[in-house]
């Protein structure tokens, strides 16, 4: 049998594959509808068989749910709505005994508005020690009725709220979630031992949220396009920042991944340096349509930017935040931007289930780590959320143009012939789901070798027990236009046909897997993958 990757190592990051759970969709244990760490501790079985190597779980700490939990309103304690801080314990050590390392998101950016310090910070007033935790400021204009500056928002809408004292406060998301001061000692040392009490509860890991707005212009002046630096964008004190943050992990043998949308990949690859963080998303990929030439190029720059730090990859084809796979691939538009969500949009599930089932193999044969997201094992499209139904902020504060995210964030159907596809129980979730559910349902895929869930079984362990998967080079193979075809060093091929023709197979080994049935003469179809033996 072939070495196995470097997974089972210290350096298990690097070549991961992390499945990523939204706790509130996943799996309902108590049965009101809305999913828990009971439901995960049930489903763990489910990760195992599917062969992850860890799980990165999206909030879970008390949280009024503003924002799906990226409020936070306390960091070491976990909701009531989805457990207790002993159970989030077991379930960390539960995982840990199936081989799944956990890894915790944390916050730093922002807390809730009901957060202890926000609180304060209220009652204690104008030109309190309470305030500095955060940004208040009085407002411009003859009576202060101005916002302190015209910083856009990351979603839509005005920066800053007024308070009945008449100073304004610093969000750059929702109102709910006031921003951190971290030019203050107490903001830095909290996070360094929220950090500390997590790592010390088992986990192997940390993504950070809106890892590159932390820090902010200290004149906070307005907002000029195109000049640098961006006032609250990649400013140069986060490295400072995460360095710390660096040593605090070490001493745990801890690891980072940095949630960073940054167009730059130089700057993107400064939060990469051997003493921050260990890895970041590259959204790169997961923006890039459809498109041999532009995936090669993405997968070049990526590999490109990360190489002088010595930092692995990361892949991603879908999250909590941005359209699911087989629903993108499916539109005239396969690339991902925020900016052009739209209802209705004319989609094409059989091509983007197609697509997707190539784009897996694709992603999992590129050198480094790989994040799923949950459901993406089992095909789920997008759903379409009745208005009246819908949940994200980001729906109502683009004035209701944009669906928002709740699309990607239905509860999982795990059991076709249950009530809500076996979610929890008998009691409505959260978010509908929409009619067909059922057909993805976790137990009718895994009785079918052709479905999704069945593909992406295959895929893991053959990732998990074939030399050349995961960390290490990747050689560019000739291949006709519109075809991405690899070597992995020393060890197997990927061949991607984007083109709209059958191709013939590279004269190399034996199939080892094909994200779609070969046509009768033996040449990769359309919209199709495959591993070749070395
Ligand atoms: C990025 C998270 O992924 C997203 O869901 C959240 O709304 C924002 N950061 C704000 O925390």
């Amino acid at each position: 049998m072939a070495a196995p990757n470097s997974h089972r190592t210290e350096d298990w990051w690097r070549d991961a594959v992390i499945y990523q759970v939204y706790p509130r969709s996943f799996a309902d244990g108590d049965g009101d509808g809305t999913g828990d760490l009971a439901g995960v501790r049930a489903r763990l079985p489910h990760l195992a068989e599917l062969g992850v190597d860890a799980v990165w779980f999206t909030p879970w700490y008390v949280s009024p749910l503003v924002d799906g939990g990226y409020d936070v309103a306390d960091y070491r304690t976990i909701d009531p709505a989805f457990g207790t801080l002993g159970e989030a314990e077991k379930l960390i050590a539960e995982a840990r005994e199936l081989g799944i390392r956990t890894i915790v998101d944390i916050v730093p950016n922002h807390v809730s508005d009901q957060h202890a310090w926000f609180r304060a910070a209220l009652e204690a007033g104008p030109g309190s020690a309470e305030r500095e935790r955060f940004h208040f400021r009085p407002g411009r204009g003859e009576h202060g009725e101005l916002p302190p500056n015209d910083w856009p928002s990351q979603f839509s809408g005005r920066t800053w709220t007024r308070v009945e004292d008449g100073e304004w406060y610093l969000h750059l998301f929702t109102p709910e979630q006031p921003d951190l001061n971290w030019a203050h000692p107490e903001v830095r040392r909290e996070h360094e031992d929220v950090l500390r009490f997590w790592f010390e509860r088992g986990v192997a890991g940390v993504r950070i949220d809106s890892a590159a707005l932390l820090a902010k212009d200290p004149a906070l002046a307005d907002f000029v396009e195109g000049v640098d630096p961006h006032p609250y964008i990649d400013q140069d004190e986060l490295h400072d920042i995460y360095r710390s943050w660096r040593r605090v992990a070490d001493a745990y043998g801890g690891v980072f991944v940095g949630e960073v949308w940054l167009p730059d990949a130089e700057r993107f690859a400064r939060y990469l340096r051997p003493d921050e963080l260990h890895t970041a998303f590259n959204f790169n990929f997961l923006s890039c349509p459809w498109d041999a030439e532009l995936l090669r190029r993405s997968i070049d720059d990526t590999l490109a930017e990360h190489a002088p730090v010595g930092a692995p990859a990361t892949w991603v084809l879908c999250n909590h935040d941005v359209t699911r796979t087989v629903t993108r691939y499916g539109r005239a538009d396969t690339g991902f931007d925020f900016a052009k969500k739209a209802f209705g949009t004319p989609t094409d599930l059989a091509l983007g289930t197609l697509r997707a089932r190539a784009a897996a193999l694709l992603t999992l044969a590129l050198p480094g780590s790989v994040y799923l997201y949950q459901g993406e094992e089992l095909g789920l499209p997008e759903a379409d959320i009745p208005r009246e139904r819908i949940q994200d902020p980001m729906h109502f504060r683009s004035g209701g143009v944009d669906p928002g995210r709740d699309g990607c964030r239905v509860p999982l159907p795990w059991d076709g012939d249950a009530p809500y596809c076996g979610f929890g129980s008998e009691t409505e979730p959260w978010l509908p789901q929409p009619e067909g559910w059922a057909a993805y349902a976790a137990d009718r895929q895994a009785a079918d070798p052709e479905s999704m869930l069945s593909l992406y079984r295959e895929a893991l362990r053959l990732r998990r027990s074939t030399a050349g998967f995961g960390d290490g080079p990747l050689d560019w193979l000739p291949a006709p236009d519109g075809v991405l075809a690899f070597r992995r060093a020393g060890g197997p091929v990927c061949v991607v046909n984007l083109s709209p023709a059958p191709v013939e197979l590279p004269a190399h080994g034996a199939v080892l897997l094909v994200s779609g049935p070969l046509d009768e003469a033996g040449r990769l179809p359309s919209d199709t993958a495959v591993w070749l033996d070395a």
